[in-house]
């Protein structure tokens, strides 16, 4: 068969023995759509925002767009609850153009310094939509009231605050803020403040990456896992009471916050026991991909996947797929390449792992493909598989029910 016939045909000879219902379904329903592709479950994608929303207890989340990158899916993720307000956004360009996707309240996650990207906010911060940038040194800030000032635009800002664990020998976190301390919070408080025509200090930010971002119920892993759980659990202390010290220091030091933001998809349950907290950002959970598949404390649903086709069979028991090679970024490691899906069981092979133009998969004992059969595959993060693709197909109770363009889709690009 050719690659542009609907390979329902060749999927209904398959022998397919594990996984064989949802592949079943997952395949009737793309019968004849053109591989690859990426598909978006809305059922668990909403089951997972509902899950979210229980695990961040009564808290708002600010839904972290690096991690969706479609507007529709942020879009209908929002209306499913008054609790989902705002975006954190990693991009002031990318924050600039959401705001004329008709979304306000935008929180920009990562400094921004470019001329440019200032000039991008600086429209709709004088229609009044409301942008915050982030700041974590005096250098910074001094920029930044020099961009102002040549705008005539007064710029609204947030403290990133360190919350990382360093240890002899181990630092326990991600290298972003050097504000660690409540004195180092609340000079750069005062830093903004010396600009006031320019800059106004509105929201504090501390984003605990090493517990928000790190399996701790690996497969195989007693005791790393136990290890991480133990450096989890102190570090939980120590940053819940440095965040809380400098949320007490800056309104001693008589500054009033807006909001104070914590946590991601992996610290629901930790950060929002802080009481300095008003409200988290998370986005993974909605997609769950690879990478948050083992985390003691919650289990969501994979709702987004790719579909490649198999185009080749080298061997009795492996079939070779067209495409595929969507490694993650971060540490490159073997937990950044795709997770084969379905049929369940298959594996990658180690000295191929998955590559740009093929993706060869051993297939477990009782399961055969023929060629032509889609292949389904997760990401291990979750935002970065709408750069591959234009857009998500979307699939409702079993069938397509349309597409949303992703921001590739859409021909933005921020990084
Ligand atoms: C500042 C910040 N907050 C929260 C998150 C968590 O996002 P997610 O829930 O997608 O893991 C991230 C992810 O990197 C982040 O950078």
């Amino acid at each position: 068969m050719t690659a542009s016939e609907p390979f329902s045909e060749s999927a209904s000879k398959s022998p397919i023995a594990i996984g064989t219902d949802r592949y079943r379904m997952l395949a009737q329903a793309i019968a004849g759509q053109p591989l690859p592709l990426a598909l978006l479950d809305l059922d668990l994608l909403e089951a997972n925002a509902q899950a979210m929303l229980d695990r961040a207890g009564s808290l708002p989340i600010r839904l972290g767009s690096k991690s969706i990158r479609c507007v529709e899916v942020m879009q209908r993720v929002q209306a499913l609850s008054p609790r989902f307000q705002g975006l954190l956004c990693y991009s002031a360009r990318e924050a600039a153009w959401l705001s004329t996707q008709g979304f306000d309240d935008l929180l920009v996650a990562y400094p921004s310094i470019d001329r440019r990207d200032i000039e991008a906010v600086a429209t709709p911060l004088a229609q009044g939509r409301r942008i915050v940038l982030m700041v974590d040194d005096a250098e910074q800030v001094t920029a930044l009231a020099a961009q102002a000032r040549a705008l005539g635009v007064k710029l609204l800002l947030c403290i990133d605050l360190d919350m990382s664990m360093s240890l002899p020998g181990l630092h326990f976190g991600v290298r972003r803020s050097p504000v660690t301390t409540p004195a180092q919070t609340v000079a750069l408080a005062q830093a903004i403040a010396a600009h006031p025509a320019e800059l106004k200090l509105v929201g504090l930010m501390g984003y605990e990456g090493q517990i928000a971002g790190l399996q701790d119920a690996l497969p195989g892993k007693a005791i790393k896992n136990a290890i991480v759980r133990a450096l989890k659990r102190r570090s939980i202390v120590q940053l819940t009471a440095r965040r809380c010290a400098c949320v007490a220091a800056l309104r001693e030091a008589g500054f009033s916050l807006e909001f104070v933001n914590g946590g991601g998809t992996g610290s629901l349950e930790s950060t929002r026991e802080d009481s300095s907290v008003t409200e988290v950002a998370a986005g993974s959970g909605l997609y769950s991909p690879g990478l948050f598949d083992h985390f003691a404390a919650f289990h969501h649903q994979p709702a987004l996947c790719f579909v490649l086709q198999a185009v080749r069979r080298p061997l009795p028991d492996v079939v070779t797929c067209a495409g595929g090679g969507y490694i993650a970024s971060g540490p490159a490691g073997v937990d950044r390449l795709p997770t084969p899906y379905l049929p369940a069981g298959m594996t990658l092979l180690p000295l191929e792992g998955a590559g740009e133009v093929q993706t060869p998969v051993t297939l477990p004992q009782s399961t055969q493909l023929a060629i032509g059969d889609p292949v389904f595959f997760r990401h291990a993060k979750a935002g970065e598989l709408a750069e591959r693709f234009d857009h998500f197909l979307l699939l409702r109770n079993g069938a397509i029910v349309g597409s949303a363009p992703t921001y590739r889709g859409q021909a933005q690009n921020f990084f």
